[in-house]
């Protein structure tokens, strides 16, 4: 018999598609990154929990923006202040939606590839869409706006934070309690966007 999941548990119990909806409530209370009005861009948001945890901080003001491969099917709790955009990130026409619909006060990117197996083809991947990510900071994250991003640990993370480290004023490293055991997962937090 397969263990219970304490996280997946929890979250069918409080209402959220995704036992990942932990880990950024575990970022939330440590650095409070989610403000009420905010203007929200949530990359690789399916199934939704991350986006009906950032709307239900901002309460109707501010507006979250999904974007994901996958529909999800949220919203209907949302008041107009919620936006889908299904497709890759990496294609031109995704990305200019995303920008009509900016620019952002936070971008959160939860994204990850499917993975193979293969931890170095994973890793790249993973960090493949990290510079994408950041790609997508420079064209509409606000002066002063923040950023959540996850990568597969595994080589070449350095080289990405020292990247962080230059746009940003301050760089965090963040491994929630919620990731799965023996996950290579990290978050990285930009903090003011120079
Ligand atoms: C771990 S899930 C995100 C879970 C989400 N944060 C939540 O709480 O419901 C990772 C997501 O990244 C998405 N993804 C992977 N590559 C993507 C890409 N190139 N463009 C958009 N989404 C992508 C996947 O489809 C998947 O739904």
């Amino acid at each position: 018999m397969r263990r219970k999941d304490y996280y997946a548990e929890l979250a069918k119990k409080k209402g959220y598609p995704a036992r990942s909806v932990f880990k950024l409530q575990e970022m939330q209370k440590r650095f409070r990154i989610v403000k009420p009005g905010f203007r929200i861009l949530d990359i690789g948001s399916s199934p939704g929990s991350w986006s009906q945890f950032c709307l239900e901080i901002l309460s109707g003001r501010g507006k979250v923006v999904g974007v994901d491969l996958i529909k999800q099917a949220l919203f209907l709790k949302s008041k107009g202040n919620y936006h889908f955009i299904e497709g890759s990130i990496f294609l031109s026409n995704i990305e200019r939606r995303i920008v009509d619909l900016g620019p952002y006060d936070l971008i959160l990117s939860d994204a990850a590839p499917a993975t193979s197996g293969n931890r170095t083809v994973d890793t790249q991947a993973s960090l493949n869409i990290g510079y994408k990510v950041l790609q997508i900071v420079e064209l509409s994250l606000v002066r002063g706006g923040g950023l959540v991003v996850k990568i597969f640990q595994g080589g070449g993370e350095g080289e990405y934070l020292k990247n962080l480290r230059r746009k940003f004023e301050k760089v965090r490293i963040f491994k929630p309690q919620a990731s799965r055991k023996g996950s290579k997962e990290v978050f990285f937090l930009g903090f003011g966007l120079k």
